[in-house]
């Protein structure tokens, strides 16, 4: 039994996908939340800088005594998930490789498209994951650089993020996908929107789920699960405007973000 907290990172909104499907799955769980509001987005940076700040981060998170990482974010995902599971001393679970492992699993025709950032998609990691699954996948990737912080500042809904997305989705719709990975963690914050623009025969796919399914498991193997009585108590930490992430948390995560506290990782 382990009753420290998981350490769940990204560069600011987008992770509550991803911890909204931990605490649903492990309820009795804290959780220490940590959003790089500050620096992020990271998807127009290089991958050397946005593997920096993932080093930077989780051994922020490792020093507050967290028994489990969880980088919720495709962008810093892609650019360093080796390099800190290779630095950490406690397990180190990405969102690439699940979400490659669902599109395979749910394709038919075995044509996939790919939306995610400009880092993500420069990376190339996830026609490297669905290749490394089935090598006779076609792979479409399209970079989706403004919705991000359409996301940031709220926006899901309305016009204009409609046409964006209808622009960013049409050639991989003219490549006939079967299945669409949501390669953004901010990106299932918009799934209305875009199951709308890709149509009933696009499934969507989301790898928070399957995330959350792989934290269990890992904690579970290794008898870390939290076996306290007591409420789990979460924390949520930003780099940058706490005021906005108080206001987003609660319309993304719910209402367990209670407050929302300022850190300072330079
Ligand atoms: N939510 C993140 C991702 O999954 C980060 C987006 C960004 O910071 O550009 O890529």
């Amino acid at each position: 039994m382990n009753d420290r907290p998981i350490g769940i990172f990204d560069s600011g909104m987008g992770g509550f996908t991803v911890m909204r499907k931990v605490i649903d799955r492990l309820p009795d769980e804290s959780v220490i939340y940590l959003g790089d509001n500050a620096r992020g987005p990271f998807g127009p940076r290089d991958l050397a800088e946005v593997r920096g700040f993932a080093l930077q981060i989780a051994s922020y998170l490792e020093d507050l005594g967290v028994k489990l990482i969880v980088i919720a974010c495709n962008s810093a995902s892609a650019a360093g998930l080796l390099d800190v599971q290779r630095r950490c001393r406690v397990p180190v679970i990405g969102v690439i490789e699940p979400g490659a492992r669902g599109a395979v699993q749910a394709t038919v025709n075995r044509r996939i498209g790919v939306i995610g950032t400009e880092v993500t998609v420069r990376s190339r990691v996830y026609p490297r994951a669905i290749h490394a699954l089935d090598a006779g996948a076609r792979v479409f990737s399209r970079a989706c650089p403004t919705l991000v912080e359409r996301v940031e500042r709220g926006e899901v809904s309305g016009d204009e993020v409609e046409r964006e997305v209808r622009d960013y989705l049409a050639p991989l719709l003219r490549k006939g996908i079967d299945t669409l990975i949501l390669g953004c963690t901010h990106y299932p914050l918009l799934q209305p929107l875009i199951a709308r623009v890709a149509g009933e025969g696009v499934v969507l796919i989301n790898s928070a789920e399957e995330v959350a399914r792989e934290v269990e498991e890992k904690l579970m193997r290794r008898g870390h699960l939290r076996s306290s009585q007591a409420s789990p108590r979460h924390r949520f930490l930003f780099t940058g405007d706490t005021e906005q992430a108080l206001r987003l948390g609660r319309m993304f995560l719910g209402p367990e973000v209670a407050e929302v506290e300022r850190v300072f990782l330079e």
